[in-house]
């Protein structure tokens, strides 16, 4: 933990600011290069990483997107782009990676098993949501007798597991954008089925976030930051 401190990363945080107006110029591709790979280090559940990323750079794509994004102003003048995608059906990506890497690092049994065994059966809903109802019943059954974890049965449930992981995986963006003394505003206003057609996505992919990126224009926003009182959300309990 050398060299790390809490007033620089907490600095961070609150340099960060959602921005709606960048200025024109190009903003360098190491930057993002940079927020990307500090994207993919957010925590996530089972490491399974059902996320994709997708930084817009063809500029009929990106016209496109803009459009999809409502022509938010945000998206018009964002120097780059990229958008954040989840998953659940791609558990099946990183599924053997990951057994094979507790083989290399010679993981207690349990490790492995809970990714051969566990993962898929947790991933899966089956037809129609037909194993996702035995799920939902067995889970409910038991859960009378002992803690069992309720919502992970439909594929609605799949998607929100995913959309969890991939939306942590935008905030490390965001503040590897704002350590690097860049700007961004993170954007769910958009048409989901616009952009999944702009990207060719497939039907289980979700849309969570597009991120605008690039140098705020003054200070970017027409408010002071906000927050309402920590009282209120902060519970001591
Ligand atoms: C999930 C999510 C969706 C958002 N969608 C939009 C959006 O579509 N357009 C926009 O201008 N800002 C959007 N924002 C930014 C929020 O409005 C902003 O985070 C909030 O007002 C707090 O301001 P701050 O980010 O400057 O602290 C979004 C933020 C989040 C986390």
């Amino acid at each position: 933990m050398n060299g790390l401190n809490y007033p620089d990363f907490f600095n961070v945080v609150r340099r960060r600011r959602s921005i709606r107006k960048f200025t024109s110029e190009p903003i360098d591709g190491a930057v993002v290069e940079r927020a990307l790979k500090a994207a993919v280090w957010a925590p996530n559940s089972s490491n399974s990483q059902t996320w994709d990323f997708y930084w817009v750079q063809e500029p009929t794509k990106k016209a496109l997107l803009v459009k999809a994004c409502l022509s938010q102003v945000a998206a018009r003048s964002a120097s780059e782009l990229i958008v954040i995608t989840a998953n659940p059906r791609k558990w099946r990506r990183s599924n053997q990676q990951l057994i094979d890497w507790t083989e290399r690092e010679h993981a207690p049994p349990i490790v492995k098993k809970y990714y051969s065994k566990l993962v898929p059966f947790v991933y899966r809903w089956g037809w129609f949501n037909s194993l996702g109802l035995l799920k939902w019943i067995v889970s409910r059954v038991m859960g009378l007798f002992m803690p069992v974890i309720r919502n992970q049965c439909f594929r609605s449930d799949l998607e929100c597991v995913a959309i969890k992981s991939a939306a942590l995986a935008a905030e490390n963006l965001v503040l590897a954008i704002a350590a690097q003394d860049h700007d961004s505003c993170m954007m769910e206003g958009f048409d989901e089925a616009r952009v999944r057609k702009v990207l060719g996505l497939g039907r289980f992919d979700r849309v969570v976030m597009v991120v605008a990126i690039g140098k705020a224009l003054g200070n970017g926003t027409w408010n002071s930051p906000f927050r309402i009182p920590n009282s209120e959300v902060i519970h001591r309990v």
